[in-house]
């Protein structure tokens, strides 16, 4: 049996990385139905809980500190707690980065989904699982758009470990008859999206460069392709995998794909900024491999869980700046 039983029988979920993005849209989204959430944030030396910081006085929500290459603490969790839906969306998620560090990136995302699969497996074989897997996974792939049956051909580190846990997860579905679902989101952001991410370096960059903050933005390939969305629209669809009664894999995507200098203009634009002034191309941040073209088909999330992407590009590219602006206001308010 999955859960402990509480007064009001409400259902506990359990969230890796949850001091993430997605984790803090999703703990939003699942307090609100009126879930027990269990945060599972890794011990950092300075505090990174900005993202749910807003959320601290929820009786309902508690943190724990977890890692994802550590076994022991996994299966402590599990046990403690008895989930009903376990989120898996802990990660070292940067793929330019997991160039830099393959060893760290492969062993949290492989090693640390079969160690949490593994936990779920013995303690609450019957609690439903949700799998962060990534558009990245089609990688090299030419033959876009891209469906949960296209080939997967990763091309960095990063994507070859989430390709792992992907299989991974279907595998413990079919041998074990667990409830594992894998997302297969592509790119989605939003005004909390981590500031190394291309999108936010951009509205960041053209919000300071705005209020006289930053003159200069370095950026790489800006040509690569991107099916963008937002992030608390993608944060519902995990939801609504894991209220299934059959796990399956899912794309989720907008079916729209944009250029980074597409992104850019739209936001200088929107700012009243002129790309050209600022803008310098850095070669150090070209990835060793690039995934020139990423677009999702998101047909059989439409039909099956009744899923559709509710911000598109323009309004997420001017919702980005619009809330980026008023944190430079504030971040100035208090320099002066
Ligand atoms: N955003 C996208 O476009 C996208 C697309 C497809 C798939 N995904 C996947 O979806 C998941 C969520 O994405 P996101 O955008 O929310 O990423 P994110 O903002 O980078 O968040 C990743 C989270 O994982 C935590 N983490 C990293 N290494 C860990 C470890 N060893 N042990 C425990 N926690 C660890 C981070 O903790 P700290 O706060 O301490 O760093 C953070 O809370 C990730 O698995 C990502 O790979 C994202």
């Amino acid at each position: 049996m999955t859960g402990i039983v509480t007064a009001d029988h409400k259902k506990t979920a359990f969230v890796t990385g949850v001091t993430g993005q997605d984790g803090s849209y999703l703990v939003e989204l699942l307090l609100n139905k009126g879930y027990r959430v269990i945060g599972a944030k890794r011990r950092t030396s300075t505090i990174c809980t900005d993202r749910v910081d807003h959320l601290f006085e929820d009786k309902n929500f508690i943190l724990e500190y977890y890692d994802l290459n550590d076994t022991s603490r996994t299966w402590q969790l599990i046990n403690k707690y008895r989930p009903d839906e376990i989120y898996n969306l802990a990660a070292m998620s940067h793929v330019r980065v997991s160039f830099d560090i393959p060893e760290n990136t492969v062993d949290g995302i492989a090693m640390g989904t079969l160690r949490l699969l593994n936990a779920c497996k013995e303690l609450v074989p019957d609690s439903k699982f949700y799998q962060a897997s990534s558009s990245e996974m089609f990688g090299d792939n030419p033959n876009y758009p891209f469906n949960e049956e296209s080939k997967l051909m990763p091309a960095s580190p990063y994507a070859c470990a989430k390709v792992f846990a992907h299989n991974l997860c279907r595998n413990y579905r079919l041998a074990y008859n667990m409830h594992v679902s894998s997302g297969i989101l592509f790119n989605h952001e939003s005004p909390r999206r981590g500031e190394t991410f291309v999108t936010r370096k951009i509205t960041l960059a053209a919000a300071k460069i705005k209020q006289g903050l930053q003159d200069r933005l370095f950026l790489g390939n800006l040509e690569a392709k991107r099916d963008w969305g937002f992030a608390g629209d993608y944060a519902e669809a995990m939801w609504i995998m894991l209220q299934q009664d059959v796990p399956d894999d899912y794309v989720i995507a907008t079916g729209e794909t944009h250029t980074v200098r597409e992104f850019l203009e739209e936001v200088f634009s929107h700012a009243g900024l002129d790309v050209e002034k600022h803008l310098h191309i850095d070669p150090r941040l070209f990835r060793p491999h690039e995934v020139p073209y990423l677009l999702g088909n998101p047909e059989k999330a439409k039909n099956k869980l009744n899923w559709e992407p509710k911000i598109t590009f323009k309004k997420l590219a001017k919702k980005m700046y619009d809330e980026d602006y008023e944190l430079v206001k504030r971040l100035k308010r208090r320099i002066k």
